[in-house]
């Protein structure tokens, strides 16, 4: 046990953001309300639609609070998606069954002229009363999460209107339309400081900011895409809540995370599976928090795969601040049993 351990927590998940190392990590998973739960998916269909069910706080309450009750995480994060900001700007957001999102493209400077500046919060005003709900009905040791999707990955969805496997039409576009593209990226970096700061206000005490499609861009590209806008929005978040506390997900963004993790500010960093363990120890660890990062798939696998791999993330990075997690969100084949296993592993470490 080192001198910065405490004993007795209040909010493990908030002590180590506060500086703290945990001899137990805390424990959540991204995506850890979602479709491998069959009481989520009962919910689900009751609710119709993906937007309906991130819209009516009564299900939104109720699904963001089933993982927490299943597992006993440290952190509960809220049931909402990263397109609801597109969505509150006015833009056509659809989920089509096994399909993912669908969006109205905005590859043109022509449409770009029409994109509205300013969000329509009060479309969002279920996501905040769940908030309210969720830290209402929580445990106070348990830590509740708010998020937004970061600039550049956001955009990468507006601008195809979908999800493509390396995100080639928001490249394409940054190249032959910079202006436009860059005016896109602004509009969510302004709502996105208006909306992670109504989430604060609504009583989430943690924000994360996915940047899943980081890992793309060219470096030069990643410093202007996905760096400088995210830096935008913690400096914006802490113009006005200077103590707020930021997990950054910069999903692939390998050996540009200590420059990241530098230049944006945040309080932790969400590292993915391919991450160099040494490499994170010495060059980030050092500075900040890390999360992580247990590949998604040795989870589906389960057995002594899932027992080495779960060791391995705890001897990597257990010594210093750690928070465990996942290296990408859970998938919906992953069996519930094979998350037991590791919640137990993970509950009967000591480092
Ligand atoms: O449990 C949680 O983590 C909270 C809720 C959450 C969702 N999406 C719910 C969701 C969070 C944090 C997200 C973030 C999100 N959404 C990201 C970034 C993180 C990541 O996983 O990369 C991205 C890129 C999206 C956009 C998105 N939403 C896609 C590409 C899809 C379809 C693919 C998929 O995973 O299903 C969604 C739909 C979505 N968002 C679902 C859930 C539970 C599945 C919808 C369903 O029930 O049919």
């Amino acid at each position: 046990m080192t001198s910065s351990d405490t004993t007795s927590p209040a909010k493990p998940f908030l002590d180590v953001l506060n500086g703290q190392r945990r001899s137990t990590p805390p424990l959540w998973m991204m995506r850890q309300a979602g479709r491998y739960l069959p009481e989520y998916r009962k919910v689900r269909e009751q609710a119709g639609g993906f937007l309906d069910l991130c819209f009516n706080p009564d299900f939104a309450t109720e699904v963001t609070l089933q993982p927490i009750r299943r597992f006993g995480f440290d952190a509960a994060i809220i049931f909402s998606d990263i397109l609801v900001i597109p969505y509150a700007l006015g833009r056509s957001v659809r989920f089509e069954a096994g399909e993912g999102p669908r969006l109205d493209p905005l590859d043109t400077p022509e449409q770009v002229a029409t994109l509205s500046r300013a969000a329509d919060f009060g479309k969002l005003d279920a996501v905040f009363e769940a908030l309210r709900r969720v830290r209402a009905a929580l445990d106070p040791k348990v830590t509740l999460i708010g998020f937004c999707g970061a600039p550049w990955t956001v955009a990468t969805y507006m601008v195809a209107g979908r999800g493509t496997p390396d995100q080639g039409p928001a490249r394409m576009m940054a190249y032959r339309h910079p202006e436009a593209f860059s005016t896109i990226i602004d509009v969510i970096v302004e709502n996105s400081i208006q909306y992670l700061l109504r989430q604060l206000e609504a009583s989430a005490e943690v924000l994360q900011i996915f940047d899943t499609w980081a890992g793309v861009l060219p470096a030069a590209e990643f410093q202007r895409w996905s760096v400088e806008p995210t830096k935008r929005i913690v400096a914006g978040v802490r113009a006005k809540v200077p103590n707020a506390k930021i997990i950054g997900f910069p999903r692939g963004a390998g050996a540009q995370l200590p420059g990241y993790v530098e230049a944006t500010g945040v309080d932790a960093v969400s590292i993915d599976w391919a991450a160099e363990p040494g490499f994170i120890r010495d060059r980030v660890q050092s500075r900040v928090a890390v999360q992580g990062n247990l590949d998604p798939l040795v989870l589906i696998a389960g057995g002594a795969a899932l027992d080495r791999a779960i060791d391995d993330v705890l001897a990597n990075y257990a010594q210093g601040r750690f928070l465990f997690n996942l290296g990408h969100g859970i998938q919906p084949e992953t069996p519930i049993a094979h998350v037991e296993q590791m919640v137990k592993r993970v509950r009967d470490f000591r480092g």
